[in-house]
């Protein structure tokens, strides 16, 4: 109940923020949201750290068969950042980056990208920042850390989904989702750093040559998010073995048989036989 109302919430947020967006460029005076509202950006930080500091945490248990795979306030901050990063790429794309060219050509359209940029920005940050203050906090972060041994673990992984060798034993995140885990870290770090900049620069007097290196790295790391994303969605959520991950990224939870089939080794880590 908790999920669907938290998810419920984040979605009239989410609609609350396009309208805002919407409703800015329309005015009469064209508004662009990043300069009349650069505050937002570090209270969405400050949102962020304090409802992941101080969020409460369900203890992972097996019980009737299903296993806590998610404490419900992990697809709130994911569904945060995933919407939002998705909005991110599409309105960066409208406006063009790097060698791909611009779809709107009128201000106002321009400017209404851009508007949906700075909500999205929020949301993306709120999210990031309560993800990761949430994982730090529990120590549940180190779970997502790679190994040196997580390269040949998931290239052995995917060999096994088309008949050649065994599946490595794994735990509770596949080696490629920990080897993933930390470039997102790097690419969104990159984005949200630059993206600081780029946004002060609307309001600060920031020199160009920093501000030519900003935008650069800004539109590199968003590609490098693109294609990061595209192979999230395809093997983390949409080929078969990945649909109960998908599931548990809105009910929390996935079945023990799952969990002793694909992650035999937190499945005796959970019965307590390790
Ligand atoms: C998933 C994350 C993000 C992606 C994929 C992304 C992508 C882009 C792209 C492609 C552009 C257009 C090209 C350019 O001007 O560089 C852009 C512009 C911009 N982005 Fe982002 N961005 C992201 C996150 C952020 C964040 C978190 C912020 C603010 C903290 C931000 C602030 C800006 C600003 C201020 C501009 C330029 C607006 C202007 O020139 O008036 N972006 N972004
Ligand atoms: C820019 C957008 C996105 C980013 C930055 C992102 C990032 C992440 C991160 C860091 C995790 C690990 C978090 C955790 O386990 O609590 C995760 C998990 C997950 N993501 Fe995303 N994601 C994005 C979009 C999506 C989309 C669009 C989908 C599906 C349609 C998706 C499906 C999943 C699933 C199923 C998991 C759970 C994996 C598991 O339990 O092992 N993500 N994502």
């Amino acid at each position: 109940m908790k999920r669907v109302a938290s998810l419920l919430v984040l979605l009239v947020m989410l609609a609350g923020g396009g309208l805002i967006a919407y409703a800015a460029s329309r005015s009469n005076a064209n508004l662009l949201l990043f300069n009349t509202s650069f505050w937002a950006i570090p209270v969405a930080l400050f949102l962020g750290v304090l409802v992941g500091a101080t969020i409460r945490r369900e203890k992972t248990k097996i019980s009737n068969g299903k296993v806590l795979r998610h404490s419900w306030g992990s697809p709130f901050y994911h569904w945060s950042f995933a919407l939002s990063g998705i909005a991110l790429i599409v309105t960066g794309i409208y406006v063009g980056f790097l060698f791909i060219p611009r779809i709107v050509q009128d201000a106002q359209s321009v400017n209404l990208m851009y508007n949906i940029h700075f909500i999205g920005a929020l949301f993306f940050i709120f999210g990031m920042s309560a993800h990761i203050t949430d994982g730090y906090v529990s120590g549940k972060i180190k779970e997502h850390m790679p190994e040196l041994k997580d390269f040949s673990d998931a290239v052995s992984h995917y060999t096994s989904k088309v008949g050649i060798g065994t599946q490595p034993m794994e735990g509770k995140y596949l080696a490629s989702e920990r080897l993933s885990y930390l470039l997102w870290l790097v690419f969104i770090g990159l984005v949200v750093l630059t993206g600081f900049f780029k946004a002060a620069a609307h309001i600060w007097n920031i020199p160009g040559e920093i501000m030519g290196a900003a935008t650069f790295i800004h539109d590199v790391s968003a590609l490098a998010m693109t294609a990061l994303l595209i192979f999230h969605v395809l093997l983390g959520a949409l080929v078969p073995w990945s649909w109960q991950l998908l599931r548990s990224m809105f009910t929390g939870y996935v079945s023990e048989g799952y969990v002793e089939k694909h992650h035999p080794l937190w499945h005796e880590e959970l019965k307590g036989q390790k």
